[in-house]
């Protein structure tokens, strides 16, 4: 066709009109005649545009370093636009007394060696139930040391601008969303938090009639997508997660069986070998230690058990999400449900959940590919598409 703009010319085009539309849409969030239901239709010219012209960016600065950040309760994880992923354990440690100091040959452990060294080291989890710990200055300390350490990581070059996107349980209370952005700020040039199930939908890029289920350690968010940002009455997050699990494990274990030497770690470690909900696919031997001596055991039932305590309050609130969608909404909503984060590992997950919604008809759960890293990369992929001048109309941002 004449005239047409193609390849590289037609994709700057695309993205110039995507960033206009992302100020045409922050202006008109601000004026008298705001209708939702505008609102929608702009958000989704400005998601097709992102998507016809290959999210390429064409604002802001031209080299900062852009990041996806998942400042999980158990684990950390970046991902740059450098191809760098990280993942550290959150946990953090500093020496005990002067001698530890010598000891360590540093002033302080992150992840992993912070806890083989525990003997020494006094040992935060900054994070607690997904969100930083209120209340000591020590693991705000701890948690910022924390966010410092895996960028440093993440950026090997350390490159000057620094952009981040970080998520946070879907309903984080003020005051934590509060403490986080002055971390933030801290760290990065430009940061914006937004709820972590956003990440991870943005990442499938199903922005529209979808459910995200993202189970982590500390909570298990649920998000409805429709379209827009979430908004409250979208997304519940469940105070239940992979440690919960772990917990009913160790005590179900020793109430079972109270010879074995059991310990929270051990059953966080069986749980992530075996975890499954529903008929098992085969049975669940560990041998386990009593008096030092290796035994075996069948743990079937007791896992099988303990890895289902989480799902009832997964139903019911999945639910109430299902049923906020228009009614001409719920079948496909039901058709595009998404699981991800460390707990959708759990085997037999999607068959369980479609199972327990069959009086909704034709139910489609699938698991992410790549569940751990899908809410960093979702961020990562938001942020590369997204000028950070536009993020104030998506989430909580912080400028230095
Ligand atoms: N194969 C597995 N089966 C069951 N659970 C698993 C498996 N692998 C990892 N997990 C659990 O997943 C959880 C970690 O997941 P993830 O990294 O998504 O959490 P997080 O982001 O740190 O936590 P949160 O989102 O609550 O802040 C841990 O409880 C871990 O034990
Ligand atoms: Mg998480």
């Amino acid at each position: 066709m004449k005239g047409a703009v193609t390849g590289n010319g037609r994709d700057e085009l695309l993205g110039w009109l995507r960033g206009e539309l992302a100020g045409i849409l922050s202006v008109y969030k601000k004026s008298d005649e705001f209708d939702p239901a505008k609102e929608r239709i702009l958000s989704q010219l400005i998601i097709k545009a992102q998507k016809v012209s290959g999210g390429k960016r064409v604002m802001g600065e031209a080299n900062s370093l852009l990041m996806g950040i998942d400042l999980g309760t158990s684990r950390t994880m970046v991902k740059t636009n450098r191809d760098v992923r990280v993942s550290v354990d959150s946990v953090i440690g500093y020496p005990k007394d002067i001698i530890s100091a010598k000891v360590l040959g540093s002033h302080v452990a992150y992840g992993s060696e912070a806890l083989e060294k525990r003997s020494y080291l006094d040992l935060f989890f900054p994070l607690e139930d997904g969100v930083l710990k209120e209340g000591s200055q020590r693991d705000i300390e701890a948690a910022r040391d924390l966010l410092k350490h895996a960028v440093s990581l993440a950026n090997p070059n350390d490159e000057a601008f620094k952009v981040g996107i970080i998520g946070v349980p879907a309903i984080a209370s003020f005051s934590s969303k509060e403490a986080l952005l002055a971390i933030a700020k801290d760290v990065l040039d430009v940061a914006m938090i937004v709820s972590e199930p956003f990440m991870v939908a943005y990442y499938v890029q199903k922005l529209t009639n979808s459910i995200i289920i993202d189970i982590g350690a500390g909570t298990a968010d649920i998000c409805g997508m429709k379209g827009t940002v979430p908004g409250l009455g979208d997304q519940v997050t469940i105070l239940k997660g992979g440690d919960y699990i772990d917990k009913v494990l160790e005590k179900r274990i020793s109430e079972a069986y109270p010879d074995v030497q059991m310990t929270l770690h051990l059953a966080k470690r069986i749980k992530e070998q075996h975890s499954f909900v529903g008929k098992p696919d085969k049975a669940v031997t560990v041998k386990l230690r009593v008096d030092g001596k290796p035994v075996s055991y069948d743990l079937t039932d007791i896992v099988g058990s303990a890895c289902e305590t989480i799902m009832p309050d997964i139903i019911e609130h999945l639910e109430r999400i299902v049923i906020g969608f228009d009614p001409e909404e719920q079948e496909t909503a039901l058709q595009n449900i998404y699981l991800a984060g460390g707990g959708a590992k759990i085997r037999g997950l999607d068959k369980y959940i479609s199972d327990r919604l069959s009086d909704y008809g034709d139910v489609k759960v699938q698991t992410v590919d790549d569940p751990d890293y899908a809410g960093c990369s979702g961020g990562l992929k938001l942020a590369m598409d997204l000028p950070h001048q536009y993020w104030d109309e998506v989430g909580d941002v912080v400028r230095r």
